[in-house]
């Protein structure tokens, strides 16, 4: 601690309680305020307090305060030849807790963002059903609707990373993925509603934007827990996200959550064998692909530190953070370790424990300031533990994109710097 810090300067004392009570999984850390340290913070009168504010009909549509300007998605120009069928990342990094806030939900476009009009918009039930149906946003509403917190991963998310270190932060590494509150009609209603034929095993659900994109969905998944999503995080969909209506495929990959959905067919086969409904493949070493690849296994990555968010406050007491997911259930334990995977820690988990969503950990410790090897390590509640990255070329070589839900190392200086890197 150096005097920059203001009067942060915990009691010794606290940091013995913290330290003990991190390995037992509870923490009651205090940072006690040092005594005589004349703050001009805290001693002279701010500008905020000097005048006025602004008056409740200044922001009609509230947006975050002027000073959080890191909170924000971004791309990187040279992945994609250009925006329009690219990507953008969230920035983990700046978000604590569960829920990703609407406007910082990662973007994946193949053709661009549609601007669809509620009033025109129509969605159809076609194919291997009794009754095709089409039907108006104000239609799907009169269902019975649910809500339920979803991770939405890209199956492309870390995909730059299988061959080895790449991208210095965690928003560029991990940030292909978001987690939301969806409000929705079980589309197993509507497909109720329709009356699906015996024959009727697959769905190809379609979105209106310009790219046509197009999904097969197995029908056990489609009666299983897809909602046909209205509102997230209890607005409206954003344009972005798919407004007014997007596919939720709880778990599955990201691809297969088809936004601006306008038709769902109903066939016996999926529709591989049309060229612009190919889904995503795995390339082994040897040139075969894996396919079916749906389920998004566990995975976690520390958020704090990490290259866009060092440690600033120099040895002492010290939080790491995270989040952790499975496309399988719950994730009722996270390990971090400091040192590469030498000791390993149980993290504390806070926040709700839901299946198909994101989960906050938690690891404090007194740093003593000799470098770091960061690592955390989920486990699902189907038993399944987060493989090294090592472990997944051993199955998979290198030449894949998709499904890269290995263990990612940062490397802290002493000064608090973090760096991706990886350790054999
Ligand atoms: N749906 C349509 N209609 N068009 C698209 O380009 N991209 C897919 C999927 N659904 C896409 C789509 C991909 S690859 C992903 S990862 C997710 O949407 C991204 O969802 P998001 O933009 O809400 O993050
Ligand atoms: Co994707």
């Amino acid at each position: 601690m150096d005097s920059k810090d203001k009067g942060l300067k915990p009691s010794r004392r606290s940091f013995l309680t913290g330290a003990v009570a991190a390995g037992a999984g509870a923490v009651a850390a205090t940072v006690a305020k040092a005594e005589g340290v004349a703050d001009p913070a805290i001693t002279e009168v701010q500008p905020w307090r000097d005048a006025l504010g602004a008056g409740v009909d200044a922001r009609p549509y509230g947006i975050p305060s002027k000073y959080e300007v890191e909170a924000v998605r971004r791309d990187v120009p040279w992945l994609t030849a250009d925006p329009i069928s690219s990507v953008n990342f969230t920035p983990l990094h700046e978000l604590d807790g569960i829920i990703t806030p609407n406007g910082l939900c990662f973007e994946r476009h193949h053709g661009g963002i549609a601007e669809v009009d509620p009033a025109g918009y129509r969605l159809m039930i076609n194919g291997l059903v009794e009754k095709e149906i089409v039907f108006t946003l104000e239609d799907l509403k009169r269902f019975p609707r649910e809500n339920h917190i979803y991770f939405l991963e890209c199956a492309a998310n870390s995909g730059m990373e299988w061959a080895g270190a790449q991208l210095n932060g965690v928003q560029f590494t991990h940030g292909m993925i978001h987690n939301v509150m969806y409000t929705g009609v079980p589309l197993r209603l509507l497909l109720e509603e329709a009356g699906v034929k015996t024959e009727g095993t697959w769905l190809l659900a379609e979105g209106a934007d310009a790219a046509g994109m197009t999904r097969s969905i197995p029908m056990e998944k489609a009666l299983d827990d897809c909602l046909i999503a209205f509102k997230m995080n209890g607005e409206a969909l954003r344009p972005e996200q798919g407004y007014p209506v997007r596919l939720v495929v709880p778990g599955w990959e990201g691809n297969m959550w088809v936004k601006w959905i306008r038709r769902l067919e109903v066939g016996d086969a999926p529709w591989e064998h049309r060229e612009e409904t190919s889904k995503y493949t795995d390339l082994l070493a040897d040139g075969v692909a894996r396919r079916h690849t749906f389920e998004m296994d566990a995975k976690s990555v520390i958020t704090n530190p990490s290259p866009q968010s060092p440690i600033k406050h120099g040895p002492g007491w010290t939080v790491i953070t995270g989040v952790a997911w499975s496309g399988r259930g719950t994730i009722p334990r996270v390990d971090v370790t400091i040192d590469g995977g030498k000791n390993w820690h149980e993290a504390r988990m806070s926040g709700p424990s839901l299946p198909k969503s994101m989960h906050r950990f938690y690891f404090e410790f007194e740093w003593d300031g000799s470098p770091l090897l960061l690592q955390s390590r989920a486990h699902d509640s189907t038993g399944y533990v987060q493989p090294t990255k090592q472990a997944l070329r051993e199955i998979r070589g290198e030449n894949s994109i998709y499904h890269n839900n290995g263990i990612q190392t940062w490397y802290v200086n002493e000064q608090g710097i973090a760096e991706n890197v990886e350790i054999s």
